[in-house]
């Protein structure tokens, strides 16, 4: 290869074709996107190569929508809004936010999409739902532990609201033939197994079991459940930073001064 190839080939995409006075995504020239699209389809296009049906696409934002925010009780959103108080831009606000979304708050959906996708092979080779659900349990524990990423809630016990609303817009999809449904019936089946683990308690389908369910009926790979969910969250994450700002305050901690975290010492001689 020569040097002025391997250069060339150091960066490769199939996203953009960029050269003075020609920028076209998966294809399209900006100019005809600008106007025609929506910001959801605009997502779809970059990370798919295609665009979504109008119907795929409504779905698609229904998720969007429903994770921009759960307020300051929320570990990203506390974070960011402390981050507005220490002199950064808010692109280091969103920042600090978006690093908050880990397994256990706002990227669990990816853990949950694997899960989900795991029942729907063993479906497919064969099991019924119920086994299905149970195996891939079995199996998901194995690797992760026994709490199961999209399902509990801090707050909403034993309903949060957002994940009924969503269910019922992927019903309303599959009966339009826009998705399968498939992955809503997997979605509930371990919500109500794993409330009769649980002696019979009920337990929560969280926003990222809910927006899990509809990344998998959309055929998005578990990872970008992860991604899409910052997406949204990112809206909120702006949103209080910049609430944060209008509002001033300068170096906000976690509580307000006159409250101390417990100092708890440590015998060291022993
Ligand atoms: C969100 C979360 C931290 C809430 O935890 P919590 O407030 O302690 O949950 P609850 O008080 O409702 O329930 C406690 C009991 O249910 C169990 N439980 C809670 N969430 C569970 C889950 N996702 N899977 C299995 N069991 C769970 C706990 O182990 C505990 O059992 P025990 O009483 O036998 O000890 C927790 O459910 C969790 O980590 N979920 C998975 C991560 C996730 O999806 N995060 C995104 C949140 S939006």
């Amino acid at each position: 290869m020569t040097d002025a190839d391997e250069i060339r080939h150091w960066w490769r995409t199939s996203i953009i074709d960029m050269e003075p006075g020609k920028i076209a995504f998966r294809g399209h020239p900006v100019q005809d996107l600008i106007g025609t699209v929506s910001f959801p389809q605009m997502i779809w296009l970059m990370l798919r190569g295609d665009l979504p049906s109008r119907e795929q696409a409504a779905l698609f934002e229904c998720a969007l929508v429903a994770g921009v925010d759960h307020g300051p009780q929320a570990p990203s959103i506390a974070a960011a809004r402390m981050a507005a108080t220490c002199g950064v831009g808010l692109n280091n606000v969103m920042a600090t936010g978006v690093n908050m979304l880990g397994d256990v708050h706002g990227g669990a959906g990816e853990q949950c999409a694997e899960l989900y996708e795991n029942i729907a092979a063993r479906m497919e080779g064969g099991a019924g739902l119920d086994q299905a659900v149970r195996d891939g349990l079995d199996e998901w524990r194995a690797a992760y532990g026994k709490i199961v990423s999209g399902f509990g809630h801090r707050f909403h016990k034993p309903v949060d609201p957002r994940a009924p609303r969503l269910m019922a817009l992927v019903r309303e999809a599959a009966e339009a033939g826009t998705v399968s449904g498939r992955f809503a019936s997997i979605g509930e089946a371990v919500q109500d197994e794993l409330g009769r683990q649980r002696g019979g308690r009920p337990i929560a389908m969280n926003i990222d079991g809910a927006t899990a369910v509809i990344f998998c009926e959309l055929g998005f790979p578990p990872p970008l459940s992860r991604g899409l969910f910052c997406l949204s969250r990112s809206v909120g994450v702006l949103a209080h930073g910049w609430e944060q700002m209008q509002q001033g305050g300068r170096n906000k901690g976690p509580m307000p001064p006159k409250f101390l975290p417990e100092y708890e010492p440590k015998d060291v001689t022993s």
